[in-house]
């Protein structure tokens, strides 16, 4: 994608490092509210299911607004009335910062390796159609489950380990990333579902308040991780990705991620989340 941030506002935020860590919420305080929330499970990928509390036109539904019609960017997304019911604390929250609001759902995901997070790394494809000149999309990640161990990985390479940041995953964590920028997949080392509220939003001054407000902080302190864990998964990466590709190669298909040609069982939608 041919996408220039420099042609849209950004904050300033994000320009070192691509996220904004926030002051941690206190979970415990609300109700499990996504207990109650309808999944839906269109995705190919076996892994993750989505609530979705805000969609393109309002259905329950999770595709991207681009692939709707009339397509849209991610902005302006539409209330989903059944999830909206059930979860008010949820919506309150996606609101409280006061900038447009696109896609608004909480993802369920199942426990994963460290080697599977890597080789689900990508870049989400956020600003599809949006105007120039406009707020850049960025995405909020407010984990709901306690999962301690848990991290979201983030790469400013995909390739290049020495680029990563592990954000650790605690009950009320706030993070909001620039997931066009930066490769990230999150690494669920656990025996019971992670649950997390993932919206998206636009830049500008609303969103640069918020920030503020909740004392966001541009670098973090990498969540440990043992040696041998990170060896053991680039490794498993890497044959994953020379599969793939072979398989793609086989059916004379461009091996390139991302390049719209993707028929071996994955699409880019399919990573499309954390
Ligand atoms: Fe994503």
């Amino acid at each position: 994608m041919a996408m220039n941030p420099a042609d849209y506002v950004t904050l300033p935020a994000f320009q070192e490092t691509g996220y904004v860590v926030l002051d941690a919420y206190d979970q415990a305080q609300d109700p499990r509210e996504w207990e109650d929330l309808t999944f839906v499970d269109w995705k190919s990928s076996g892994d993750t299911r989505f609530a979705p509390l805000a969609s393109a036109y309002g259905d329950m539904e999770c595709n991207g607004f681009w692939n709707h019609t009339p397509a849209k960017t991610d902005k302006d997304g539409v209330w989903v009335p059944e999830n909206v019911a059930v979860a008010p604390r949820l919506v309150a929250r996606a609101q409280e910062p006061g900038a447009n609001i696109g896609r608004c759902r909480v993802i369920e995901l199942q426990p994963n390796s460290y080697g599977e997070t890597l080789y689900n790394l990508h870049r989400d494809d956020n600003n599809r159609l949006n105007p120039e000149g406009t707020g850049w999309i960025v995405r909020a990640f407010f984990n709901l489950t306690d999962d301690p161990d848990t991290v979201m990985v983030l790469r400013e390479d995909r390739d290049d380990p020495s680029t990563e940041t592990r954000i650790a995953l605690p009950a009320g964590t706030q993070a909001i990333i620039d997931t066009q920028r930066l490769w990230h997949a999150v690494w669920h080392p656990s025996d019971k579902p992670r649950y997390c509220l993932i919206t998206s939003y636009e830049s500008g001054p609303e969103l640069d308040a918020y920030i503020t407000t909740k004392n966001g902080v541009s670098r973090i302190p990498s969540a440990p991780i043992d040696a041998a864990v990170l060896a053991e998964g680039e490794a498993l990466a890497a044959s994953k990705r020379e599969a793939r590709a072979a398989a793609l190669a086989a059916q004379g298909a461009d091996p390139t991620f991302g390049d719209g040609s993707l028929s071996a069982g994955a699409s880019m939608e399919t990573y499309s989340e954390a």
